[in-house]
């Protein structure tokens, strides 16, 4: 890893062994983007990189020059208003009314390591020689408002990460109307845009699409990164896959409202856009004023999109999400929520907890309904005290006999929002995000506390804070579930109404960080409505995350296979739940809700009681496995090996560091009829080892070299294709397979 400075050619070039990233003072002052890609030989002077021609209809930079146009060069970060016509990376709103600017490069830092983002999350480094910084000082000569651009490369993998900037070092106040945390100009467009999409229950859904001229993005302006997009996309070359080809990966470290967009422009060149949604924001920057930007991770790969999974989910497995939890393998929980609902009592729950004990469960967790009033969806929101009527010892009560069983228990919470029926909201109507003079939506009978205001978030950290203080509580999960509208602070001027979207997110991650620092061994899980806030930003504070609300097995191979692409197994909530599924109502074999759920941080969510006693002891042999494959599962290097994108069957696998040791997934939705010869090619194995396969999969245990299992492949064909061979048990609909590789 280096950061290269050609002083002569005002040259910047960040490169380790797998990327170069080059940026140059262009000859007007501005900084223009020359290369960013595989690693190429550093040499001083790059500006063939530049393509400048004359064309009609262009603005010129310079008198007497008809070569010099903003619109034909690759900038680094693009400006409203001068001649590059495309989408800027920021507009700043002037007294005067203008929205022009001129950003001049002055001078740089190059640091070793990384600085930490104050009040965002960010990746981190842990030694010096982990990364290199390199911050460019900007100004605009006019405004005098300064912006440092920085760029971070790692050691180690294609990761590039970026943010920006501003202060207003000026005498009149600005309004930053676009401040995006990333501009990245590439030569060309032939690419293949995918993006993780879907709905409430159906996140993160791959689709791809190529590239055309014009605009393709992804947002949410729904004030969190939302179910319907992932604040993370990916640039392909059409030809690349999982194990070949060019990709560039965009993600960016935030949870509220965002903006993925690429422009194909008239030349072809293709500028990706990531940041804060412009769309209603602005922040006001008085003189003296600074703003921060998000970070936004880049990820380089020449080997394909697994590589580039595997590279992010590295980066932020290890360097990303933090604290106790973050090495540590995650207790196998069961969470009463799709086995009660609202309807429980403190006898209903130990005896689920009793059961779930019996079996090997690790961590009891408490959903939603044990404080205030709240006995359904109306009420009591905001009133974090235990209900005594439900659980007469409280929450320390019920912790401790859980404690006592022989488990740790764990508590929901939804600390943003509040019922009108609490007394909460009758103490405090003005606490909510609303607009005077509007009518207030409501989501699910709630409303959203403006956590842009200190005191609010002061309130519900003294709130949660004595409970935690008071009773043994091993785990949370922090619930939100409903989107933010008719967006305004009761507490903010007029023309800072642009900066609550933001400052709530602010507020969020200030109030767990301080629960992560005063409770560090407790274990945070995020959730949306599921995986309404499955997001980097998250995984800073809250090592995991629930994934979806739909836990049917076969609707879970989509949503954990396009989660795979940016984010480790480990923060992946998996739970076995029902049949009739709650959400589908499919019924789906025992075997196959753990082969998915195994992919993930592994749980139950159903009345343990009601399972037949066949079924229990399947559930024991099932927590009895995945204790002894979680390091693997959960820390292993993870390899998609067939998309439920594309066919019937969905595979992959983790592969452990040694590479002696891999499990295998192998999912099929419908079952068919005297089958083809089927076999899939595993991927991350040593040739060289020989690997024995037992599993639980019918046909005989065998053994084989890596190179077999990654070139000739493993076969996969049904035994019982075709003519049922005496005593093997009949393929079904829904089925699945687990193979377990160990070598000598
Ligand atoms: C939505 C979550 O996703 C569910 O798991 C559950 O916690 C409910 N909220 C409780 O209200």
């Amino acid at each position: 890893m280096h950061i290269f400075y050609h002083e002569q050619t005002k040259t910047f070039h960040l490169c380790n062994e797998e990327i170069s990233y080059i940026t140059t003072v262009l000859p007007n002052g501005q900084m223009g983007q020359l290369y960013f890609g595989k690693r190429i030989h550093d040499r001083e002077d790059f500006s063939h990189f530049l393509e400048l021609s004359s064309r009609p209809m262009s603005s010129w930079t310079f008198d007497e020059d008809k070569f010099f146009s903003l619109e034909h060069i690759r900038q680094e970060y693009g400006l409203y208003g001068t001649g590059d016509f495309r989408h800027p990376a920021v507009e700043i709103l002037q007294k005067n009314g203008s929205r022009i600017s001129d950003f001049i490069y002055e001078s740089h830092d190059i640091l070793t390591g990384k600085p930490p983002l104050p009040g965002l999350p960010a990746t981190y480094t842990e030694a010096p020689g982990e990364a290199m910084t390199c911050i460019l000082h900007l100004t605009d000569p006019l405004t005098q408002i300064g912006l440092d651009l920085f760029y971070t490369i790692f050691a180690k993998g294609g990761i590039l990460a970026r943010s920006a900037r501003f202060v207003n070092r000026g005498s009149d106040s600005v309004w930053l109307c676009r401040a995006m945390s990333l501009c990245l100009d590439l030569p060309d467009s032939t690419y293949e845009w995918l993006q993780f999409s879907g709905a409430w229950s159906r996140e993160r859904h791959l689709k791809i699409r190529r590239l055309e001229q014009g605009i393709t993005a992804v947002d949410s302006l729904r004030g969190h990164s939302s179910h319907n997009h992932n604040p993370f996309i990916i640039l392909k070359r059409p030809t690349a896959d999982e194990t070949q080809g060019e990709v560039i990966g965009f993600s960016l470290v935030y949870s509220g409202n965002f903006l993925a967009q690429a422009q194909v422009d008239t030349y072809n060149t293709t500028r990706i856009l990531l940041g804060i949604h412009p769309s209603g924001f602005s922040w006001k920057l008085e003189p003296g004023d600074a703003f921060q930007t998000p970070e936004a991770v880049m990820v380089y790969s020449d080997r394909g999109l697994g590589h580039m999974s595997r590279t992010f989910q590295g980066l932020y497995q290890k360097r990303l999400a933090r604290g106790y939890w973050r090495d540590r393998e995650r207790p196998i929980l069961i969470n009463n929520w799709e086995a009660t609902y609202f309807d429980f009592t403190q006898d209903a729950l130990l005896s689920l907890a009793k059961k779930a004990k019996d079996c090997g469960v690790e961590l009891f967790v408490l959903d939603d309904g044990w404080f205030g009033r709240r006995t359904n969806e109306h009420t009591g929101l905001g009133d974090w005290t235990p209900n005594l009527h439900r659980l007469p010892e409280g929450i320390t009560g019920l912790a401790r006999q859980i404690e006592a069983l022989g488990m740790k228990f764990g508590l929901w919470f939804e600390p943003e929002m509040v019922n009108r029926d609490s007394d909460l909201y009758r103490a405090h109507p003005d606490w909510l995000l609303q607009t005077p003079g509007r009518h207030s939506s409501h989501g699910r009978f709630q409303y959203v506390l403006d956590f842009s205001r200190p005191e609010v978030v002061d309130h519900i950290y003294d709130k949660m804070w004595k409970i935690l203080d008071e009773a043994p509580v091993s785990y949370i999960k922090w619930d939100m579930n409903r989107s933010i509208t008719e967006c305004g602070c009761a507490a903010l001027p007029a023309d800072r109404q642009g900066e609550v979207f933001h400052r709530y997110i602010l507020g969020v991650y200030s109030l767990y960080e301080r629960l992560t620092r005063a409770f560090p061994q407790v274990l945070f899980e995020s959730c949306a409505s599921g995986g309404g806030r499955f997001d980097p930003g998250l995984l800073y504070y809250a090592p995991q995350g629930w994934t979806s609300d739909d836990s049917d097995a076969i609707e879970r191979l989509k949503i954990q296979y396009g989660t795979s692409f940016c984010y480790p197994v480990s923060s992946i909530g998996s739970h076995v739940s029902v049949t009739p599924n709650h959400q589908v109502f499919r019924i789906t074999p025992l075997h196959t809700r753990a082969n998915v759920a195994y992919f993930g941080t592994f749980g139950y969510e159903l009345d343990l009681n009601q399972l037949t006693e066949s079924e229990q002891d399947a559930v024991k042999a099932q927590i009895s496995f995945m204790k002894t494959y979680r390091r693997l599962i959960q820390f292993g290097h993870f390899y998609r090996l067939s998309s439920p994108f594309e066919g019937n069957v969905t595979a992959w696998m983790c592969v452990s560091e040694d590479k002696k040791q891999a499990i295998v997934g192998w999912y099929r939705v419908l079952n068919e009829v005297n089958a083809p010869y089927s076999r899939i090619r595993l991927q991350g194995l040593d040739p060289d080892l020989y690997y024995h396969i037992s599993g639980t999969f019918t046909g005989k245990p065998t053994a084989c070299y890596g190179d077999e299992l990654m070139y000739a492949g493993l076969s996969t064909s049904d035994t019982t294709a075709g003519e049922l061979p005496g005593g093997e048990p009949p393929c079904c609909d829904f089925d699945s397979r687990i193979y377990l590789l160990k070598a000598d």
